[in-house]
């Protein structure tokens, strides 16, 4: 994956069919999804269960392209290689998941796939200040982990900026999780950042008999974002 700015549109399969995962990822490829994000939560960490290695390892052979594996989960270490075996492209881990963020980045890269460093919406940017040389990725969280559906947290807009600020010409993501439709879409990017989540967003009107529904809604969001990023 070569890197660069351009607008990237990341559909959560958490507001997918969860009887059907695989049809939708091949769906949402097909709607125009850049990245598939995978949402994975252990019911301990967030207040929500998903799922596992064994679900990203079924959906792998579904996504052609990049699987961005989402782990709210804690510990985070003990799971990192069987995420990375079963498929991921990229496992980003929670900065508050434990008391040592920079041994489990270490790991994740061990593993041989991209780091990314997620922020709750109570953490500050300069959190991960001294992360910036060991992750290709930084999740900014605009809702609390744990559902979809809910309203974007204003708030975290300064944040994105500011980070964007701290990462400079590194070649880092910035990615925003939770909320993600296209009246807030041009908020991110304006703010600086690249790779947009949305759940409920895009496979809002849609199934995966009639995807048409979700190819229109990540076409609104892209454009929206774009235009966000332009100052169009
Ligand atoms: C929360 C999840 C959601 C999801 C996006 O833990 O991470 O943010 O990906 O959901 P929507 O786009 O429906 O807010
Ligand atoms: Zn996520």
């Amino acid at each position: 994956m070569t890197f660069d700015r351009r607008i990237r549109i990341a559909p959560s399969i958490l507001s997918a069919d969860f009887a059907d995962f695989g049809r939708e990822c091949r769906a949402i490829e097909a709607a125009g999804a850049d990245w598939v994000h995978v949402d994975v939560m252990d019911g301990h960490f967030v207040p929500n269960i998903t799922f596992g290695p064994a679900t990203c390892r079924a959906i792998r052979p579904h996504i052609s392209g990049f699987m961005d594996v989402h782990l709210m989960i804690a510990p985070v270490d003990p799971m990192i290689e069987a995420f990375a075996e079963a498929g991921a492209d990229l496992i980003s881990a929670h900065v508050e998941a434990g008391p040592h963020v920079h041994r489990t980045l270490q790991a994740i890269r061990g593993s041989g796939v991209r780091a990314g460093v997620a922020l709750n919406p109570g953490t500050p940017a300069e959190t991960v200040s001294n992360l910036l040389d060991m992750v290709d990725l930084v999740l900014v969280m605009t809702v609390n982990p744990g559902f979809g559906g809910q309203k974007f947290i204003r708030s975290q807009i300064d944040k994105v900026v500011r980070l964007r600020e701290m990462i400079g010409d590194r070649e880092i993501h910035i990615e925003i999780d939770g909320g993600v439709d296209q009246e807030t879409a041009p908020m991110v990017a304006a703010a600086g950042a690249d790779v947009l989540v949305a759940g409920s967003a895009v496979f809002r009107g849609g199934s995966v008999d009639d995807p048409e529904p979700y190819a229109r809604n990540i076409h609104t969001i892209r454009a929206a974002a774009e235009s966000g990023a332009t100052g169009g």
